[in-house]
């Protein structure tokens, strides 16, 4: 196959990227993008700033350039994300208790029922373990509402677009050995345990020196199926962009039955959060890097 989306479809998985509303008009970028890529996630235009900027006034004006974009080009629709700690507007960020928990099921409801239907999976909830070794939840105002947060997002989701799957989303938990990782594992044995409606783990895999990754990821993924959730790797990029490393993650998510598809977290270098990590599959001129060719060989 000559492209990355086709050669992931080869065994039913597909190959997406974070796409940024405000490069829709940059037709380098769309050609890269549509050519490659079957998956689409927002790179920030369906987040809890951007969705709902006033208490229950919703606005899907960037989202909604984003989906249709997707959709007239074929491509399916990861919705990301509806719980998080950051990039919460002014108003969710000064509330707290039982207003901001009701304020929490009124913004998935609102943002679902857009889109019911429409979205293939949600990362219904992003990022609620703290780094470090401590296995802890992070702190944040969601937190402060009380442990059972995450589980009453799920039971939301799952009332509000029954045809989504709803997956649990984070970083620095793809080697195995770390605390943070066995604190994700031990959530989602005990919402399968319990009923919990959650489908799908992600997998953000943002590798560098810091978090680098271990040839362990594999493990990670098996352990996860192997609870019953599908697996994803939702916003791949690694620093200095190693063909090597690119292959392994390829390699892991392929060895996985479970394993959905991979979405790198943006197209050219330029267009990264961490450019100065030159950390993806195209340069800034829009030309295939070196890990773009190991990328499709392992596809
Ligand atoms: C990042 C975006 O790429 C940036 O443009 C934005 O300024 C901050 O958020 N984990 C996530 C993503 O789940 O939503 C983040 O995206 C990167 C880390």
């Amino acid at each position: 196959e000559s492209t990355l989306g086709a050669a992931a479809a080869q065994s039913g998985r597909y190959f997406g990227a974070a796409i940024a509303s405000g490069r829709l008009n940059d037709s380098v970028y769309t050609t890269i993008a549509n050519r490659e890529f079957n998956s689409v996630t927002a790179e920030n235009e369906m987040k809890i700033d951007a969705t709902e900027p006033q208490r229950g006034q919703f606005n899907f004006s960037a989202a909604d350039r984003i989906y249709n974009w997707a959709v007239q080009n074929g491509k399916e629709v990861r919705g990301h994300t509806l719980a998080w700690h950051s990039q919460q507007p002014d108003w969710m960020r000064n509330l707290s208790g039982g207003a901001l928990r009701q304020a929490m099921i009124d913004h998935i409801n609102g943002v679902m029922a857009h889109y019911r239907g429409k979205i293939v999976q949600w990362d219904v909830v992003n990022e609620a373990f703290e780094d470090g070794n401590s296995g802890a939840r992070r702190d944040s105002n969601l937190q402060r509402t009380g442990n059972d947060w995450i589980e009453v997002a799920f039971h939301t989701a799952r009332a509000a677009d029954p045809s989504a799957k709803l997956c649990y989303n984070d970083y620095n938990v793809e080697n195995w050995n770390w605390a943070k990782t066995q604190a994700m594992y031990n959530m989602v044995r005990d919402f399968k345990q319990r009923g919990v409606p959650i489908d799908c783990v992600g997998f953000q895999s943002h590798f560098n020196s810091g978090s680098p990754y271990n040839s362990n990821f594999r493990t990670t993924l098996q352990n996860f199926a192997a609870l019953g959730v599908d697996v994803a790797i939702t916003e791949l990029d690694i620093q200095g962009a190693s063909p090597t490393t690119y292959a392994n993650v390829v390699n892991d998510c392929l060895a996985v039955s479970r394993c959905l598809g991979i979405t790198v977290w943006g197209v050219r270098d330029t267009d990264s959060w961490r450019s100065e990590q030159t950390p993806l599959l195209f340069d800034g001129n829009g030309n295939k890097k070196s890990a773009y060719t190991s990328v499709l060989n392992a596809l």
